[in-house]
Order: structure tokens, then sequence, then C-alpha cells
């Protein structure tokens, strides 16, 4: 006998593996909130109009692609820059203290989330021991005179190393950095010795850092061109972090490449890049929900949804459609990605989530087999209040706290789904990055927009350049701020 799978139910039949990464979709459709909030899954299958829409998001994938724009298809694959990567990892720089990468938007966030997911969140206040000697991580990525501060004084120079992160070699923020950096190491240990503490990942020909490596002897790592800064944690600005603290790249990008092929599925219903753009795209154009809130369930993974915050909002919000014409009436287009943290925003956003407009899609992300296991011990069996949590785990509580909040959204009508790892390590995170990268490429597809441009973070930028002076940019005519005497 055959058996029908319900098409809306992404539950395993007995003796199907889980992959790596799974992404589990029912509470997005109308069987389960609601016939006006969800979306009907026929239009997902062969014939449907969502299942064509995808077949031209695919195709416009494919010749982004083949157009050589699409840059961080190609890097799981890049041999090369995984071995150039390694031997600066192996060669040098694992063996300062502190490792400090100065880099800002995609030139950090990506990092930062993989070192935060594979390490947790404690890695420099554990004892050099139980790093296994590998160095200490730190992110700067503000122009906060306060961070640099604290970081300096918590840091010696001396053994440390600076990565300085930037595509462009021009981010103001970034540069400024750098020349406070660079002073600080030579007045620690002389001009000759300083280059020794400096790497540049960078433009491969373009740029002042490229120009310095090359005038300097700096070793300096390639990002390639065809990669934009959010979309560039599997080409060397999140290896070298990765490398320098052990990470096997290796099952990092194999989990990227499987999860690419999983991605060009042609069918929608086996593509997860493909389920969730399409759904994402579905509910906020046809539903009203444009605020996507990407909500792991765990410490370590909050930087992943900042990066996920990022990739989303820079590629997606757009004024203008591909062909150049206005994207929208009044406004342009794009919805609103959102990092939140279970359970902690339990007790915060979730207030809004279930009773505030209905216009948010809320993605789980759960890890199943926790880094550590914690049981909760059964003590004060008079109390009711402490006397049924005994006998659990903190991660079995942390699981609870997930499923009912899905489950109270879902009967309230409000749409989730659920992105499930076995466990974070590299493999499943080389996944999760890809999987996040090729969704919003044809999520951008779906939009009409071009995913790779961010013309107005180009605006801000050149505003900044011109308030400071720089030559050949002209000073913008500010208005004041309380122009008219408006403040009080
Ligand atoms: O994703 C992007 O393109 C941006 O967030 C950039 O990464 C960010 O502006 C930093 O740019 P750069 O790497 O050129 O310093």
């Amino acid at each position: 006998m055959t058996s029908h799978r319900d098409e809306s139910d992404p539950t395993p039949l007995p003796g199907d593996a889980l992959p790596p990464v799974s992404l589990a979709y029912a509470n997005l459709l109308r069987d389960a909130v609601g016939a006006d909030r969800g979306i009907d899954p026929g239009r997902l299958y062969p014939g449907g109009d969502l299942a064509e829409h995808f077949a031209g998001a695919l195709d416009v994938f494919q010749e982004r692609e083949r157009a050589g724009e699409l840059g961080f298809v190609a890097l799981p694959a890049d041999d090369g820059a995984r071995k150039a990567v390694q031997e600066v990892a192996d060669s040098f720089a694992q063996w300062f203290e502190d490792l400090v990468v100065v880099g800002i938007g995609g030139s950090s966030l990506g990092g930062r989330a993989l070192a935060d997911a594979l390490l947790g969140t404690h890695w420099n206040e554990i004892s050099a021991e139980d790093r296994e000697h590998y160095p200490r991580l730190h992110f700067l990525e503000n122009a906060d005179p306060e961070s640099v501060a604290s970081l300096l004084r918590r840091i010696d120079p001396c053994r440390t190393l600076f990565n300085i992160v930037s595509k462009s070699g021009s981010t103001a923020e970034t540069m400024a950095l750098f020349l406070v950096l660079e002073e600080v190491v030579e007045a620690a240990v002389g001009a000759e010795k300083a280059r020794g503490h400096f790497l540049f990942t960078t433009d491969p020909e373009e740029g002042v850092l490229r120009r310095l490596a090359r005038e300097r002897g700096i070793p300096a790592l390639a990002i390639p061109p065809a990669v934009g800064g959010r979309f560039s944690v599997l080409s060397p600005v999140g290896l070298l972090p990765a490398a320098v603290v052990g990470v096997e790249l290796e099952a990092f990008l194999g989990g990227a490449a499987e999860m690419l092929q999983r991605c060009r599925n042609p069918s929608l219903i086996e593509n997860p890049a493909g389920i969730l753009s399409t759904l994402l795209h579905a509910h906020d154009l046809e539903l009203g929900q444009s605020i996507h809130v990407l909500m792991p369930y765990g410490d370590r993974l909050r930087s992943l949804a900042l990066w996920f915050q990022q990739l989303w909002a820079e590629s997606l919000g757009k004024a203008r459609r591909t062909d150049g014409s206005p994207a929208g009436p009044t406004a342009g287009t794009g919805p609103t990605p959102l990092a939140a943290l279970g359970a902690v925003d339990q007790h915060s956003l979730l207030q809004l989530f279930m009773e505030g407009p209905r216009d948010k899609v809320v993605l789980f992300l759960r890890v199943r087999e926790p880094a550590a296991s914690v049981p909760i011990p059964s003590r004060h069996p008079e109390e009711p209040a402490l006397s049924y949590l005994g006998g659990h785990t903190l991660e079995a509580l942390l699981e609870a706290e997930r499923r009912a909040t899905a489950e109270a959204l879902r009967a309230a009508g409000r749409p989730s789904a659920l992105l499930e790892v076995e466990r974070m390590d590299a493999r499943a995170l080389g996944g999760i990055f890809m999987l996040f990268q090729v969704a919003t490429v044809y999520a951008a597809a779906l939009y009409d927009v071009n995913p790779l441009d961010q013309p107005g973070v180009e605006a801000g930028k050149r505003f900044a350049y011109g308030l400071l002076g720089r030559t050949g940019v002209e000073a913008p005519e500010l208005l004041p701020e309380d122009a008219g005497g408006r403040r009080v």
C-alpha cells in the first residue's frame, strides 16, 4: 500500500533521517493559521502559481550566476582561498594571544555570527587551556571611542594581531580604527615590527589596504570582486577568524556546498531556500506580514539573527526595481527583518507578536542537541512553583518555551516556521549561512529588486565623507536639526 503524505506536514515519516538543517513550515499554511493568514499549500506544488513564481526566481538566480554576479556561490569550492586562509592562520595568526577583527556591516557580522555560534559567547573569558591555547577573539565594529578605549585596556598590542577587513578599503569607521590602531601598535613595538601585527582582508587589486599591503609587505587575503560584504561569510572574511580559533574549514564549507545543492532543486517543495523565500514573500505581499523575525533559541545564536537582519534588509530594501523603475508609487519595497532571542524576548517582544498588528512572521531556530546539558535538580517538593521543574533539563525547558510559543502563535492565527539543526557544528552552520544567502537572492527576484547593491548605504557614506572633508566629495548642506527653534 502506498502511503500519501499530508502535503503541509513536514514531520518526517518513520525511518526518514532529518537533514542536518531542515525547515518545518506547516505553521505558515492556511490549515494551521487560517485561510486569510496562511498560504494554500497546493500553490507550492507543480502547476501552482507560487511554484511558477519560484521557477522564475530560479531562472534569475541562474542568470546572475552565469553572469558571474553571485560570487558567494563559488566560495565553498574555492580550495585556493581556503588553503590561503589556513596557511595564514597556521603560519602566524594563531600564535598571537588576541585577534582583533576590525570591520563593519558585512565585513564583521558574518565572522561574529560564526564565532559566537561555534565558540559560544564567553570564549574570551575561558582559560587558555580550555581554549586549547587558541587566541581570544574580538570584533571591533563601531567608531565608538569607548569601545576602542575599553578594548585597548584588555589587550596587549605586543601580542595582538589586527585583521583589518574592508572590501572597499574606504569605509570611514574601519579606516579610522586602522589609523588609531596602527599608531597604538607602532608606539608599542616600533614602526618596523608593527607591520607584523596587521593582516588585511580586502579587494584583490583595488583600494588603500591592498596598496599598503604591497608597499609594506603586510599579508593580505582577498575578497573576490563578485562577493559583496553581506555575502562574504564563506570568504576569507569569515574563514580567517574561524581558522584562527580552530574551526574546521572543510566541514564549514562542505556544509555550505551540501546546502547549495539542496537549494538548487527546481522542485519548490524540496528546496529549503525556495520555500523560505517564496512563503515569506507571499506572506508579505499577499497578507501584509512584512516583518520577518528570526528568533533563535540559544544565546550563541543571537549574532546569527543580527547577520540575517543585515542580509535581508540591505539586499531587499530598495527604492527601484531591477529595470530601474520606482519600486512603489509612494515608497520603496522590502520586508523588515527583526532579530529576536528566545526565550528572553518572550518576556519582551512576544506580547507584540501575539496581540499587536498582524504584520509578522516568526522564524524560530532551534538546535536539537545543544553543546551543554544542565539537569534541573528536584528540590522543594512542597513548592508547586518549583517542584514541577525538577527532573527536567534547562534545554528541555527552553524547547518547551519555544514549542509553547509557536503553538500559542499558531492558535492566535499568527504564522511561524521552524529552522532546525541537529547540532550547531561547522557543517550545520555552513549550511545555514548558505540557505539564507540563496533565499535572499530568490526573494530579491520575487520582489524584482537587485540583492547585490546598496545605494542607500553608499549615499550615507558619501554624506559622511563630505562632512569630514574627504577630497573630491562635496560637503552636504545640512538643515539644522533644531531649525526654527524646534528643541524643547
Ligand atoms: O554588506 C555590505 O555591502 C556592507 O554592509 C559593507 O560590508 C559595509 O558597508 C563595509 O564595507 P567595506 O567592507 O567596504 O568596508
